[in-house]
């Protein structure tokens, strides 16, 4: 293959993953609802690894309304990412056929904005803590950076696998038994190695397509050169008409194919946790990840708040790239509100990595512990 074998190995690493018989699913219960998908509680048997035995999973599918949606992109993204303590990992797709189901690890505590949002009043009952597992209740400060430990951990393993999720936000963050938050929700993530490899083979293709014309050009500019021999012998009339036709297929040509490729994924945008390159350029790189981060870091701060709650959306995407930030309600912990705005820095490459932000709010956990010694 002209591509080389990182292709191959790749596609090899994909089908080593084999699709799960899907009648071993049973559905239990719905826990959540988006624009096409639904997520189940339910029970599958004789997972990868753990034959003769059932487990609690969680199961995403596709409304029969929108079975045009595909889960196979995020069913390879999730596979690329493996497994990590702070991702949530996939543990089974049947995406050979329709309705295309993901299997994922059950993460029972829920999304992280919803327990964000009930630690704001003292009556909501609160999960209680298992032993050895992190406190929920209440919400001390020292939780809520672990949280953001969490998240940093997940974000640099995913960003080092070359992934850009795109989508990370407090409701895209799970918690498991053990109050250990685990990231998920890969519907909008791009594989920048898949991305580039796409890319990669548009431009042979386009390559293809101009030696091609070339060729064509070659007989064109000859016939050319017999129609104004011929327009030179009979008169004008037959020439121009010919050559406008021609132009304007090109010019057609190339805006669907412009077209194509703005088509963006299947969601609306989250465009409260965009940085301004995304809502003015449509770029999404890994430090535009980071900017979603310093948002999570925000809605933890104001336990679950919405960004710029008074604006509209299209306020939203005309003010971030002016310079409005997310403002830190008085009321409201603080602790990080530096690494935060950091992360907001309308220059891509001054916002810390995820690994530096890993490290600042490690020392921060680390102080808190030593003051309080
Ligand atoms: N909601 C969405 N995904 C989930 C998961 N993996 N576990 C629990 N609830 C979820």
């Amino acid at each position: 293959n002209r591509y080389g074998n990182n292709n191959d190995d790749k596609t090899s690493l994909a089908s080593e993953f084999q699709e799960f018989e899907r009648s071993n699913i049973r559905l239990k219960s719905l826990l959540g609802e988006g624009n096409f998908g639904q997520v189940w509680k339910a029970e599958a048997d004789d997972l990868s690894g753990h034959f003769g035995a059932t487990r609690i999973v969680a199961v995403k599918t596709i409304r029969a309304c929108s079975a045009q949606v595909s889960l196979k992109d995020e069913a390879n993204i999730m596979r690329k990412l493996g497994s990590h303590q702070n991702v949530v990992t996939l543990l089974g797709a049947c995406v050979e056929s329709e309705p295309h189901m993901l299997i994922m690890e059950y993460a029972m505590r829920g999304r992280l904005l919803s327990l964000l949002r009930a630690a704001r009043s003292a009556t909501n009952i609160l999960p209680a803590s298992v032993p050895g597992g992190r406190s929920l209740a209440p919400l001390s400060p020292r939780t809520l950076a672990g949280f953001a430990l969490d998240i940093a951990c997940g974000m640099e393993y995913i960003a080092g696998r070359r992934i850009v999720h795109r989508d990370l936000a407090a409701r895209n963050v799970l918690l498991d038994h053990n109050g250990m938050c685990k990231i998920c929700d890969f519907g909008m993530s791009i594989d920048l190695d898949a991305e580039r490899l796409r890319k990669e083979q548009e431009k042979n293709a386009a390559n293809d397509l101009m030696r091609h014309n070339a060729q064509k050009f070659k007989f064109d500019f000859g016939s050319r050169y017999i129609l104004q021999h011929w327009q030179h012998t009979f008169g004008q009339g037959h020439g121009p008409g010919h050559g406008n036709c021609s132009k304007e297929h090109g010019h057609g040509e190339k805006k669907s194919h412009h077209g194509h490729d703005t088509i963006g994924k299947r969601h609306a945008l989250p465009i409260r946790w965009m940085a301004p390159e995304s809502l003015q350029y449509h770029m999404f790189t890994t430090e535009t990840d980071i900017w979603a981060f310093g948002i999570v870091l925000w809605e933890i701060a104001t336990l679950g708040s919405t960004p710029y709650s008074q604006l509209t959306g299209r306020e939203v995407i005309r003010r971030v790239p002016q310079g409005l930030r997310p403002e830190l309600p008085k009321e409201s912990r603080h602790e990080f509100y530096n690494l935060m705005s950091r992360c907001w820095h309308k220059d891509p490459h001054m916002r810390p990595s995820f690994a530096q932000s890993r490290l600042e709010i490690t020392r921060s956990l680390h102080k808190w512990v030593d003051d309080d010694s």
